[in-house]
């Protein structure tokens, strides 16, 4: 418990640097950004961030301010590698201004993201324990700690993860512990994953695609 608490403590201005609300005379434009997604994303993620496949995550509903942060970290600032790397998305990105990413983070803030179910029946109970009260021996914290109690996730702070396909979560948690994906501030992500075998993580992001 005391661990969470502390976790949680640094982890309070974790988006500040990206500043989302930055431009605070310019609205964010969600029909500009509906715009860009129906022509440029909705190929791979459905032109209401509600893709068609598990191959892309789901997009629909995510905090604003985590989008824009993302998009930011796979765009490459002058002379440096992105922070999060991607062949597919570090491209996407290029023709994209820090408005339009704004835009576009604005408009799958306002779309439903539909349900995912949990698959195996099996892990469920140990997915569930995992999230809600962490691993004790391991000082694994809990993901409701961060994520929120139905893992909605907290603004400026933590992003969703409820109703994600298992897929991409088992893949991010695993890139987080092999320390592919480096985007996470104070290595917060890095940490936890880095405790968790692949057991766990398979029974957590299972748990995770069908929570509400
Ligand atoms: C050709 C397919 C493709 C297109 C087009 C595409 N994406 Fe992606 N996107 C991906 C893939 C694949 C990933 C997963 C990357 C990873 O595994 O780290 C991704 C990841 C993302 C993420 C990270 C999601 C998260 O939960 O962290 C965001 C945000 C995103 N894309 C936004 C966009 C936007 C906005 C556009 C349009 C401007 C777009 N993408 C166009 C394939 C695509
Ligand atoms: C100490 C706080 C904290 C805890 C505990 C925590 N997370 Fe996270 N998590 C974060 C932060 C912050 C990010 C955003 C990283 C970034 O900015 O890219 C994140 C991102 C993620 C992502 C990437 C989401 C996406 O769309 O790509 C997944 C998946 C995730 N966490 C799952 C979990 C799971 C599962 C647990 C429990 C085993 C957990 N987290 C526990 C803070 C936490």
């Amino acid at each position: 418990m005391k661990l969470r608490l502390a976790l949680a403590a640094t982890a309070t201005f974790a988006f500040a640097a990206t500043a989302f609300a930055a431009d605070e005379a310019r609205k964010p434009d969600v029909a500009k950004g509906r715009q860009i997604s129906e022509t440029v994303c909705a190929a791979c993620h459905g032109a209401d961030g509600n893709p068609p496949t598990p191959a892309y995550p789901k997009l629909a509903g995510q905090l604003a301010p985590y989008t824009f942060k993302q998009l930011m970290n796979f765009k490459a600032a002058s002379g440096k590698e992105p922070e999060r790397k991607n062949a597919i998305m570090n491209g996407i990105v290029a023709t994209l201004s820090p408005d339009d990413m704004r835009d576009l983070a604005a408009f799958y803030a306002t779309q439903k993201e539909k349900p995912g179910v949990a698959k195996n029946k099996d892990t469920v109970a140990l997915g569930q324990s995992i999230f809600r009260g962490g691993i004790v021996e391991k000082s694994l914290p809990a993901c409701a700690g961060c994520h929120g109690p139905n893992g909605l996730g907290v603004p400026n702070q933590y992003p969703g993860i409820a109703n994600q396909w298992t897929d991409y979560t088992v893949a991010q948690l695993k890139a987080f512990r092999a320390g592919e994906r480096g985007n996470d501030p104070q290595g917060m992500m890095r940490t936890v994953a880095g405790k968790m075998t692949d057991a766990e993580i398979n029974a957590v992001a299972d748990y995770i695609a069908g929570l509400r």
